[in-house]
C-alpha cells in the first residue's frame, strides 16, 4: 500500500466514481458501417475494455459537414444514435463508463467526403498533406473560411450532437479540440488568420472553443463535458507562434466552466509524436483546478510517477489499450503486453480489432 494516489486509486469525475485512474484515449479505428453507423464489432471492442476508469470513444462526426475519415462513425442520425446505444449498453453491462469524442474535421476533410463541397476552416489556408479518400490519397484543399452565421450553426451542431450522445446512453462527451481539427484550427495562429472576433489574440482565437464548450455544457451539464487539447502537437500541419500564451489563456477560461476534466495530449520525449518544444502541460495543470488527464507515451511506471507527483489525476493510454483489451489487469499483475499491429490500426474487419489475446485470468 502507498499513501500516494496511484493508478489503482479511485477518482471522482463529475457525478462518476472511477474505480481506477486508467483512461482509454480516443482512437479512430475505421470500423463503422455504411452511413457512419457504429457496428456490433465496436460494441464488443469497447465492452472488452470496460474495466478502464473511463473509456473515450474514437472521434465521431457531429455532422455530415464535419466528416472526412473512412469508416469513422457519426452521431447525427437516428440510426447512429440507436447503434451507439448498443455500445454504451455493452460497456455499462460490465460496469464501465464511456464518453463520446465529438469531432469536426474542418480543413482536413476533403470534397470527396462532402458531396464535392469545400471543407471549412477559420481561414483560407490549406494544410500540407493528403486526405485519405475513397479514391485514394488526395491533397488537402483550401477550405472555405467560415462566416459568423456558419460558425453559429456549427456551435448548434455540437450542442445537438451532445444531446444525441446523452440519448445514446453515454456518460459524457469529450470535445476534440486537439490534433489540428476544427476547434484546434481556430485556436492556433498557423491556421487562423481571421481579423474578426474569432481570430488575432489568444482571447479571440479561443472564442470558438469556449462557445462550443458552453453550448455543449448547456445542452447537457458542464460536469459531463471534457475537453482535449494538444498544445505543442504538430499533427495535421499545425503550429502556433506562442503555444504557452495560447493554451494558458484557453485553460484559464475553461477552468471557469466546472468541466468534467481537461485532457492534455503532449507526448513525452521518445514518443513518435513528441515535439521538441517546451512543454505547456505543467502550466495548464496549475491553471486548471478540475480533474486533469495527461496522455502520450505513458506506461504503468510513468503513469504512477505522474500521478504521485501531482502532474495529473488520470492518465490516458492509447496504443497500449488498443493492443491490450485487459490493460488494467496486465498492469495490475505485471504481465507482459501484446505488441500493437500498426498495419491494422485503421483497416476494416476484425483483424487487429477483436483478436488481441487477453490473459486467461481476465477472460469471461
Ligand atoms: C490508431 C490511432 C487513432 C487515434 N485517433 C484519435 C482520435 O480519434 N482522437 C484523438 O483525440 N486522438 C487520437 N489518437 C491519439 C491518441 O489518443 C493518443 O493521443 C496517442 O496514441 C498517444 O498516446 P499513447 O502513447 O498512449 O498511444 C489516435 C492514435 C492512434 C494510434
Amino acid at each position: 500500500m502507498t499513501n500516494h494516489p496511484h493508478l489503482f486509486s479511485p477518482f471522482r469525475v463529475g457525478p462518476l466514481t472511477l474505480p481506477n485512474r486508467f483512461v482509454m484515449a480516443p482512437m479512430t479505428r475505421g470500423r463503422a458501417g455504411a452511413d457512419a453507423v457504429p457496428t456490433e464489432a465496436m460494441a464488443r471492442y469497447y465492452g472488452l475494455r470496460a474495466d478502464a476508469g473511463l473509456l473515450i470513444t474514437e472521434a465521431t462526426a457531429i455532422s455530415p459537414g464535419g466528416s472526412g475519415w473512412l469508416g469513422a462513425p457519426g452521431v447525427y442520425s437516428e440510426a447512429q444514435v440507436g447503434a451507439w446505444r448498443k455500445v454504451t449498453e455493452a460497456v455499462h453491462r460490465k460496469d464501465g463508463r464511456i464518453f463520446l469524442q465529438l469531432w469536426h474535421m474542418g480543413r482536413v476533410s476533403h470534397p470527396d467526403f462532402l458531396g464535392g463541397g469545400l471543407p471549412v476552416g477559420p481561414s483560407a489556408i490549406a494544410a500540407k498533406g493528403d486526405a485519405n479518400t475513397p479514391r485514394g490519397k488526395r491533397s488537402y484543399v483550401t477550405p472555405h473560411p467560415l462566416t459568423v452565421a456558419e460558425i453559429r450553426a456549427i456551435v448548434d451542431d455540437y450542442a445537438t450532437a451532445a444531446k444525441n450522445a446523452r440519448a445514446a446512453g453515454f456518460d459524457g462527451v469529450e470535445l476534440h479540440a486537439a490534433n489540428g481539427y476544427l476547434i484546434d484550427q481556430f485556436l492556433r495562429d498557423g491556421a487562423n488568420r481571421r481579423t474578426d472576433d474569432y481570430g488575432g489574440s489568444p482571447t479571440k482565437r479561443a472564442r470558438f472553443l469556449l462557445e462550443v464548450t458552453q453550448a455543449v455544457a448547456a445542452a447537457w451539464s458542464a460536469d459531463r463535458v471534457g475537453v482535449r487539447l494538444s498544445p505543442t502537437g504538430n499533427f495535421n500541419d499545425m503550429q502556433d507562434s506562442d503555444p504557452s500564451a495560447t493554451f494558458h489563456h484557453a485553460t484559464r477560461e475553461l477552468d471557469r466552466l466546472g468541466l468534467a476534466y481537461l485532457h492534455v495530449t503532449e507526448p513525452l520525449p521518445g514518443h513518435m509524436m513528441h515535439v521538441p518544444l517546451p512543454p505547456v502541460a505543467p502550466a495548464m495543470r496549475q491553471a486548471f483546478h478540475g480533474p486533469f488527464v495527461l496522455n502520450g507515451g505513458y506506461d504503468a511506471a510513468k503513469a504512477d510517477a505522474a500521478i504521485a507527483a501531482g502532474d495529473a489525476d488520470l492518465i490516458a493510454f492509447g496504443v497500449p489499450f488498443l493492443a491490450n483489451p485487459d490493460l488494467v489487469a496486465r498492469y495490475r499483475t505485471g504481465a507482459e503486453l501484446n505488441a500493437p499491429d500498426f498495419a491494422t490500426l485503421y483497416t476494416p474487419g476484425e483483424k487487429g480489432y477483436l483478436d488481441y489475446p487477453v490473459l486467461a485470468a481476465a477472460k469471461g
